[in-house]
């Protein structure tokens, strides 16, 4: 079902006492003023929160922060999360920089198609953060999607029928991108050595580290997931990493996961974000998917990326 603005969507933004929010678009994401995230109230802090689990993603515009501040910030959410593919900084291990290079010309970047953040883990992190430091003129935007407004949007027969499934996320199919991207430009591969560990690789020109074979065997989760803070129920599927569903053959869950995951990406339940420099964004896996786009080519792009423990969905 294509939906064409419904008119019974709320993304209005409530009466906060210590910030003030400004929805972006009718599905979901707002934006966040009268903050200075570096010298933030444990009250801001508590309103800040709500607003995520309200819009999904939120972002904030001209914020000053060292990665001492973006590390305080993502820890008042909870511990740092497990990034499967990005290297932290040397003195800020869990600051992961996300860079293009203007000459950097790439058929994948980092982040590219539609996904929730590293489903394949056990316990994929529960919220990501990123800090817009040096930001193309045009293009560069990332686009999110509202999970949850998707699931609300399902016929009842439907969403009886998707309750008990797991949907297993793997990488195996990013790997072999990765694989295949690298073989065409010359790129050291990693596949000679593809036993478990920790492998170096590239995406987009960025240096990552992928652990191939648990990345590949990934985990089974609830293709229906149930939001731990606010009970809300999203669907929990992608175009990236949803590679089956548990006990349907290949041609069965085929169909339902492409469904599903076209249902989602529909225009009526996006918001999308031009960014720019000292922008600093904030969403919540567990009720969103995004996707960044590879189209600035000639221009650099640099981010500095946090993300929080997440739990096993459930
Ligand atoms: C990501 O998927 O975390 C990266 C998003 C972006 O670079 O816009």
């Amino acid at each position: 079902m294509r939906l064409q603005p419904t008119g019974k969507f709320d993304n209005s933004a409530k009466a906060y006492d210590h910030i003030a929010v400004a929805p972006l678009a009718a599905a979901m994401g707002a934006r966040i003023d009268g903050v200075d995230l570096s010298a933030l109230t444990d009250a801001q802090f508590d309103e800040i929160a709500d607003a995520l689990y309200r819009h999904k993603m939120i972002y904030f515009r001209d914020q000053q922060i060292s990665h001492a501040d973006q590390e305080a910030f993502t820890r008042r959410f909870g511990d740092f999360g497990t990034d499967a593919y990005t290297k932290g900084l040397a003195d800020h291990p869990n600051i992961q920089p996300v860079v293009k290079e203007a000459e950097t010309k790439t058929k994948m970047i980092f982040g590219e198609g539609w996904h929730t953040d590293s489903p394949f883990l056990a316990r994929p992190p529960a919220i990501s953060m990123l800090y817009g430091v040096d930001i193309p003129p045009y293009g560069g935007d990332t686009i999110w999607a509202n999970t949850e407004l998707a699931y609300d949007y399902l016929s009842d027969t439907m969403k009886t029928m998707l309750a008990p499934l797991k949907v297993h996320m793997s990488a195996i199919a990013v790997i072999g991108m990765i694989d295949r991207t690298n073989r065409e430009t010359g790129a050291p591969a990693p596949e000679a050595n593809a036993e478990a560990g920790p492998q170096q690789t590239k995406i987009g020109g960025m240096a990552i580290d992928i652990e191939r074979q648990s990345m590949i065997e990934g985990s089974y989760h609830p293709l229906v997931r149930t939001h731990p803070v606010t009970g809300r129920k999203a669907l929990y599927v992608e175009a990236t990493y949803s590679q089956g569903i548990e006990g349907l053959t290949e041609e069965e869950a085929k169909p339902l996961l492409e469904f599903l995951a076209a249902h989602i990406t529909q225009a009526s339940f996006t918001c999308r974000l031009h960014w720019k420099a000292n922008s600093f964004v904030v969403w919540d896996n567990r009720s969103c998917l995004h996707h960044a786009f590879n189209d600035y080519d000639g221009h650099r792009r640099e981010m500095y990326r946090t993300t929080v423990e997440g739990e096993a969905p459930v």
